[in-house]
């Protein structure tokens, strides 16, 4: 078995990267088809997505909040091809770690990120501030409850190592506090491994009386990561 520091080393990205995916990806990644939200959606740590612009484009109202997003569009594209070519080099890397069902190799990963980028930079450009919303976790700028669902992909967990288990318990009682519910996903570490945060997560939900729950879903890349966390408020 690989040891955790050369797991570690495969993803050398140098911390948390913009690197978006797709609607569908989404939908699978938080079983959107079983379990539709009904309201308003919030996609935390949106990136350069393209959730939100496909998701508006079906009449969904959804509002995406970022950090980044209080750059140009041509600065996260310039941030996107920064990180390209680690990104690349680790799914390489790392390729016995993921099962290719879905995508098949890392080049084709490569375009649908791309596609997500221009997907994304179309809409942040059109929209502007009203769809994208810089903030950043564990405070962000929205009213009680201004959501029904909370999703949160690839930062949560995924980046583990660079947020401390206390971040992860502000960070999900910040998003219950302006969803009503919250999704997140995957709930494993860039190396693959079962975040060490979670259980400390649910622990800290439950004592403030929060339903966290995880939730198989259909989808399945890094090996074994085919559950998201639900958390509600009764
Ligand atoms: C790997 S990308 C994931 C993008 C998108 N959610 C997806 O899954 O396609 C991680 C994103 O988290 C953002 N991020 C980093 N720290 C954050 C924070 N404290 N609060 C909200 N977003 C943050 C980064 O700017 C980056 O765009």
């Amino acid at each position: 078995m690989i040891k955790e520091a050369e797991a570690r080393k495969e993803f050398d990205l140098g911390g948390i990267v913009p690197w978006g995916r797709r609607f569908d990806e989404y939908a699978d990644f938080f079983a959107l088809a079983d379990m539709p939200p009904e309201g308003p959606i919030l996609d935390v740590g949106g990136g350069p997505a393209s959730f939100a612009a496909e998701a508006a484009g079906q009449g969904q109202e959804v509002v995406a909040c970022d950090p980044i997003y209080a750059a140009t569009g041509d600065a996260i594209r310039q941030r996107f091809e920064e990180t390209r070519s680690d990104m690349m080099a680790g799914l390489r890397l790392a390729q016995y770690r993921f099962n290719w069902t879905r995508y098949g190799s890392p080049e084709r990963i490569e375009k649908i990120r791309r596609e997500a980028l221009e997907l994304f930079l179309a809409d942040f450009e059109a929209r502007g501030r009203v769809r994208y919303v810089p903030a950043s976790l564990p405070a962000l700028p929205f009213a009680d409850d201004a959501f029904q669902t909370a999703l949160c992909s690839h930062l949560l967990f995924l980046y583990g190592d660079d947020l401390d288990a206390a971040f992860h318990v502000a960070a999900v009682r910040e998003l219950a506090r302006v969803a009503r519910e919250v999704r997140i996903f995957p709930l494993v570490n860039l190396d693959g491994r079962p975040s060490s945060h979670l259980p400390v997560v649910m622990a800290e939900l439950e004592a403030a009386g929060l339903f966290p729950e995880l939730v198989s879903v259909p989808f399945e890349f890094q090996r074994g990561a085919t559950e998201m966390l639900r958390v509600r408020k009764g």
